[in-house]
């Protein structure tokens, strides 16, 4: 980290509320592709990048007290890129999951795969269940990888599992959907981070993200690192957030 990074990691740092961190951050990791070719390299280079920012980005909001990050590694759309990218990023998925194993044991993080995961590889499958089994009573950020996840999907397979429990209509609450979610004990997503200056939120955590603060910033995923978080975490703190109440309501139950 530069000099000029470093003082300004240190002057994010000392406007953060360490008392207001969100509990649960989702990222977008957008534009791996746009990083490599303005590098001249192709557009897995790119991703290489992108999944070695993981680590940085994890390793910095655990140490904050974030208590989940989701990250949004692979979309149920994203099947339909040309077949080498496709094999290209589930190789790389495999390869973090066997390879940040340990340390992120070591560091109290929990893991855990999100999505249509009965989809993957029984490779990956395998390998993040003894991921999954080796963290489980970590005390710290439980880090959730979407993979083969779209939030459509995810509540359309939430409603096909009540239905096959035989609840009938007007039983159904917006509790027992997020009961039925992949992950029900994860909690809504407070903070909704997109890299790479788009801004939509392309399906992801759907149901989680009714009330998300949504924070989108021109810097590629690559080029994210500990002080870009800051900057999301310390604009999610000056937003005020009214779950649809009027501002004199707030700070009052
Ligand atoms: C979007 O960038 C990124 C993805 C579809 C994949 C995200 C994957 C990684 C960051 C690496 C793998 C992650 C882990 C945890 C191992 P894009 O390809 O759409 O970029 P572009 O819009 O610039 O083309």
């Amino acid at each position: 980290m530069t000099e000029t990074r470093e003082t300004l990691r240190t002057n994010l740092l000392n406007q953060i509320d360490h008392d207001n961190i969100p509990a649960h951050i989702g990222i977008i990791m957008d534009g791996n592709g746009r990083w490599a070719k303005s590098r001249g390299k192709t557009r897995i280079h790119g991703h290489q990048e992108g999944a070695r920012r993981v680590k940085t980005v994890v390793r910095f909001a655990n140490d904050l007290g974030v208590r989940h990050i989701s990250l949004y590694a692979f979309s149920v759309e994203n099947w339909a890129r040309p077949s080498f990218e496709v094999s290209a990023l589930m190789r790389l998925i495999r390869a973090y999951i066997v390879r940040e194993r340990n340390d992120l044991h070591a560091e109290g993080v929990k893991f855990r795969l999100v999505g249509r995961i009965e989809e993957l590889a029984p490779e990956i499958i395998k390998q993040a269940e003894i991921s999954t089994e080796l963290m489980k009573n970590n005390p710290g950020l439980s880090l959730n990888l979407c993979i083969n996840y779209g939030g459509r999907a995810e509540i359309v397979d939430a409603v096909k599992k009540i239905i096959n429990k035989g609840f009938k209509a007007d039983q159904v609450t917006e509790e027992l959907i997020s009961g039925h979610l992949y992950w029900p004990e994860l909690p809504d997503v407070d903070l909704m981070v997109r890299t790479s200056g788009e801004m939509r939120t392309s399906n992801f955590h759907l149901w989680r993200s009714a009330y998300s603060e949504l924070y989108f910033t021109p810097v590629l995923w690559p080029d994210f690192d500990d002080v870009e978080l800051l900057n999301a975490i310390l604009a999610y703190q000056n937003r005020e957030r009214r779950f649809g109440k009027i501002s004199e309501q707030l700070g009052k139950e």
